[in-house]
């Protein structure tokens, strides 16, 4: 089988360190035989620059066919002007939506030389390796009626968290499928104490297990509770599946138990396409960094270590997948840090160019 990528640098930072994962796609063709057919668009503000739009439809139309998308960022002060339709986000968005990208994998991965970071104690996120799945297509984000009304004299702003069985359904399997090749264990998280939609979460989670999952262990806990066990420790959790907008806190609580914003990968991934790849999107969690553009301090780790899901999710290739985190791991362990790493004593301060060459030396 042939291994499609489509890459989308984008703005800011997003080119300087997709440079660096390009490099470390060019190292697994030439020694491990790990050939990618590439092809480089772009997307957000510099597609907007060329197409008047941020995401043209012969960009969107390539997306659907490969097997998976990385993106670096998008966004910047320079567009901050623009109509809200052509605004660079609505370019990433128009990707998710179109590719239906159901599910968003967010690993917390704490790597030993960086446990001093974190505002918890070093023995709560040594070691730390959950991994959250947020629902990301539908619930409050997206629900109707939404709006801001008049009503008896006054404004009421409105949104609808909504799910259908279908929705909760896909995305519980997508988390079950996961944590059978990790931990084997799934917590569901809602409101089922005062949502009627956390009442539906709950069940339909409970009933994918009983009828597909039973050999996974299940938990359920409310969402806030949830907040609370993160933070007093996560260690306690492999897979934690959770909606839209519960996902979307949680998932940036647990980010910062680890540490820096250049660190953080993610994956967002839809239904499976005919040849048994789901449609995927991988990208650092981090934004453009227009206060760092262009001045060789970005920390590529973050979107390399998202072309390590990609390797994982969408190319079956977990052990290179592997190789390349342990290459991460090592670099970090070695005092190999950038700008927004530099804190450690000893450190070996580099550019971005000297954490992808450090890393390719690994
Ligand atoms: P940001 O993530 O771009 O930056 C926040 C802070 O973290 C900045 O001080 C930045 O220098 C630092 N930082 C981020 N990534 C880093 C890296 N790889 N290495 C070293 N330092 C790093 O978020 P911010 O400033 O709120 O947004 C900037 C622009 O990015 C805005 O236009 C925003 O809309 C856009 N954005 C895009 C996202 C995406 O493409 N998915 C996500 C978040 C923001
Ligand atoms: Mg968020």
């Amino acid at each position: 089988m042939t291994n499609t990528l489509l890459i989308l640098p984008g703005d800011g930072i997003g080119p300087e360190v997709m440079a660096e994962v390009t490099r470390i796609i060019d190292w697994f063709g030439a020694r491990r035989g790990l050939r990618f057919d590439v092809t480089e668009d772009l997307v957000g503000g510099a597609a907007y620059d060329v197409h008047g739009v941020p995401l043209a439809d012969a960009t969107m139309a390539k997306a659907q066919e490969v097997d998976a998308v990385l993106l670096g960022a998008v966004g910047g002060p320079k567009y901050d002007a623009l109509d809200f339709s052509v605004k660079p986000e609505r370019g990433l968005l128009r990707l998710r939506k179109e590719m239906d990208l159901f599910a968003n994998l967010r690993p917390a991965q704490c790597f030993d030389a960086l446990a001093d970071f974190s505002s918890l104690k070093r023995e709560v996120v040594a070691g730390l390796d959950i991994m959250i799945v947020r629902e990301l297509t539908s619930g409050v984000y997206f629900g109707e009626p939404r709006g801001i009304f008049e009503e008896n004299g006054e404004r009421v702003g409105i949104n609808t968290q909504r799910y259908t069985e279908s929705e909760i359904d896909r995305v519980a399997r997508a988390a079950f499928e996961l944590a059978r090749k990790r931990g084997n264990k799934v917590c569901s998280m809602e409101k089922a104490n005062v949502m009627e939609s956390g009442i539906l979460w709950r069940e339909v989670v409970q009933k994918v297990h009983d009828e597909s999952y039973a050999d996974v262990e299940l938990s359920h806990m409310y969402a806030d509770a949830g907040g609370m066990q993160l933070c007093r420790w996560p260690k306690q959790f492999d897979v934690i599946v959770t909606d839209n907008l519960f996902g979307d806190l949680l998932s940036d609580v647990a980010a910062m138990l680890t540490g820096s914003l250049g660190m953080l990968p993610s994956a967002s991934l839809g239904a499976p396409m005919a040849n048994g790849r789901p449609k995927a999107l991988y990208e650092p969690v981090h934004g453009s960094a227009p206060d760092i553009a262009g001045q060789g301090k970005a920390n590529p780790c973050a979107c390399v270590l998202s072309f390590a899901m990609a390797l994982r999710y969408s190319f079956d290739q977990g052990d290179e997948a592997t190789r390349l985190e342990r290459a991460v791991e090592k670099v970090l362990a070695d005092g190999v840090r950038t700008a927004d790493l530099m804190q450690a004593e000893g450190a070996k301060p580099v550019t971005t160019t000297g954490m992808g060459d450090a890393i390719l030396a690994a």
